[in-house]
């Protein structure tokens, strides 16, 4: 389970990010994305502000973004509603970060599907590198979270580091993708193990003629449908 607590609002934070403002990139950006919306319902835009606010706290640090109460408000504030109804978003969604995050923010998916199919072992490969759950390394390099299930079950176990997803992954690779972002390379994202995307593992199991020519299964198709009438 995902742990959730905001950084305490202490004088030192409003004093760091009390005065967060847009830069003038972000402001038309933030336009564009209210401007989706219908009058009087720019409060939809809440998501794409907050991800937005976090994206440039990130530029500002070097880090992967967060966001300190100060900047939550300014959004709210920005659309014109309740702080709290920004503050109940940010923190239903574990895109949004409430404590400062390293350069590399590893969230590993750890619901069924994944722990199943061996989250247990990603997280081991985590371990022996130094990183702990719930925690930034402390060269500031890698944070490591517990996530709920991230929408990429047929690719179990995964995760996603930044904005990218690392699939099918075994405590071997998942230790070479830490590796080689620690070296500062950018490992590619999507499936470890040559899968293609979502594709079967180990080949298709249905309609096995079509991968390898446009096979017409129209007539076997209409000759069952017949035997069924
Ligand atoms: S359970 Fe891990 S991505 Fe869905």
């Amino acid at each position: 389970m995902a742990e959730r607590f905001f950084a305490p609002d202490v004088p030192e934070l409003r004093e760091r990010w009390g005065s967060f403002t847009w830069t003038s990139a972000n402001e038309k950006t933030a336009r564009m994305y209210v401007g989706r919306y219908p009058e009087g319902r720019q409060q939809s835009a809440v998501i794409p502000l907050l991800d937005l606010a976090q994206r440039q706290v990130g530029d500002e640090t070097g880090t992967q973004g967060w966001l300190p109460i100060p900047v939550i408000e300014y959004v709210a504030a920005y659309l014109g509603m309740p702080p709290v109804r920004a503050l109940e978003v940010a923190t239903f969604y574990t895109m949004f970060n409430l404590v400062p995050v390293g350069k590399y923010h590893v969230q590993v998916c750890g619901t069924t599907p994944c722990m199943l199919r061996g989250s247990d072992d990603v997280l081991s490969a985590c371990k022996s590198r130094g990183l702990k759950k719930g925690h930034t390394t402390a060269d500031g390099l890698f944070t490591l979270t517990e996530v709920e299930c991230l929408g990429a079950c047929a690719n179990a176990p995964m995760v996603q580091i930044n904005d990218d997803n690392y699939e099918d992954l075994t405590e071997e690779s998942m230790g070479a993708i830490l590796d080689s972002l620690a070296r500062g390379e950018a490992p590619k994202p999507g499936p470890q193990d040559g899968r293609q995307t979502s594709c079967p593992a180990g080949g298709p199991t249905t309609l096995k003629k079509m991968a390898e020519r446009n096979y017409d299964y129209r007539p076997q198709w209409n000759a069952a449908a017949g035997e069924g009438a």
